[in-house]
């Protein structure tokens, strides 16, 4: 039932390119501007493309950006679906399965989160270690396509080691001070209360977004190789003494705009085989 979605998806986006991508990008707020450095670029509307939701948060620009990006052929998603958008976890996780229907291997995840460990720093990029799904759903509930993965997922290994070991070297290599840690995924769209905040911390949370977790686990599903990055936006509630607003989100993202940049082009440059 979805696998007809996923092929009339990817059937229309194929006939617009000439060359198959191999590593997805989903860009978050903020972190869009990365899909204007591909190179040679196809860019497709979500609204041109059969069974795709469109996006509705300021700083999402919704639209696929496929090219050439430091040499490797990547399909970029600018702006993502938000499960507190309304959207079903089915629908926020689709792209995924056509990006994989496509003939992508790995997936680099972005998001822009709240730090909750107290040594974090509004600004750290956040390579993820391992994520605690807080959302209380799942997209894969429901009946399972065998054609698309398996009916219960090992979760034990969720963030490529040897990605996250290649993305450490290259954040030394650029001399930027990168944090790793737990992202929880909360639904939102309120941000947490201080109570909420320490007790995330106390089950070993580092840092709290709204994605990631949905797209995540479609993409260990289809056997995808992952790399999630989090850019530290702002502390979370109760850490430092004021209010949390998506303004602050997106001046801190924009700030460390030129440092992300050059690190996920150097963590494509050379992502191991
Ligand atoms: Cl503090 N919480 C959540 N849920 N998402 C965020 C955030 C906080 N900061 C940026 N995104």
């Amino acid at each position: 039932m979805q696998k007809n979605e996923i092929l009339e998806a990817s059937s229309t986006i194929q006939a617009k390119l000439s060359s198959t991508p191999t590593i997805g990008l989903i860009l978050g707020s903020g972190l869009g501007v990365l899909a204007e450095s591909i190179e040679n670029p196809v860019t497709i509307s979500y609204k041109d493309i059969p069974h795709f939701p469109e996006s509705t948060v300021s700083g999402h620009k919704g639209q696929l950006v496929v090219g050439t990006l430091e040499g490797k052929q990547v399909i970029a998603m600018q702006g993502r679906f938000h499960y507190y958008e309304g959207y079903t976890m089915q629908q926020v996780t689709f792209p995924v399965r056509v990006m994989k229907q496509l003939g992508i291997d790995s997936i680099i995840v972005t998001n822009a989160a709240g730090g909750i460990n107290k040594s974090y720093n509004p600004g750290d990029l956040m390579l993820i270690t391992d994520h605690i799904n807080n959302m209380g759903d799942n997209p894969l509930l429901g009946p399972n396509d065998e054609d698309l993965g398996v009916r219960f997922p090992d979760m034990s290994q969720v963030y490529d080691k040897a990605y996250i070991q290649h993305a450490a070297d290259c954040a030394e290599e650029l001399g930027l001070a990168v944090q790793k840690g737990v992202y929880v995924g909360n639904t939102g769209p309120v941000y947490e209360t201080p109570a909420e905040i320490n007790m995330l911390r106390t089950l070993g949370g580092d840092a709290v977004g709204m994605s990631t977790v949905p797209e995540v686990t479609v993409a260990r599903h289809a056997g995808l190789r992952v790399l999630g990055i989090s850019c530290i936006s702002n502390m979370a509630a109760g850490i430092l003494d004021q209010p949390l607003t998506h303004d602050e989100v997106m001046e801190t993202t924009e700030k460390v705009k030129e440092d992300f940049l050059k690190f996920i082009k150097k963590i494509i440059h050379t992502l191991p085989k």
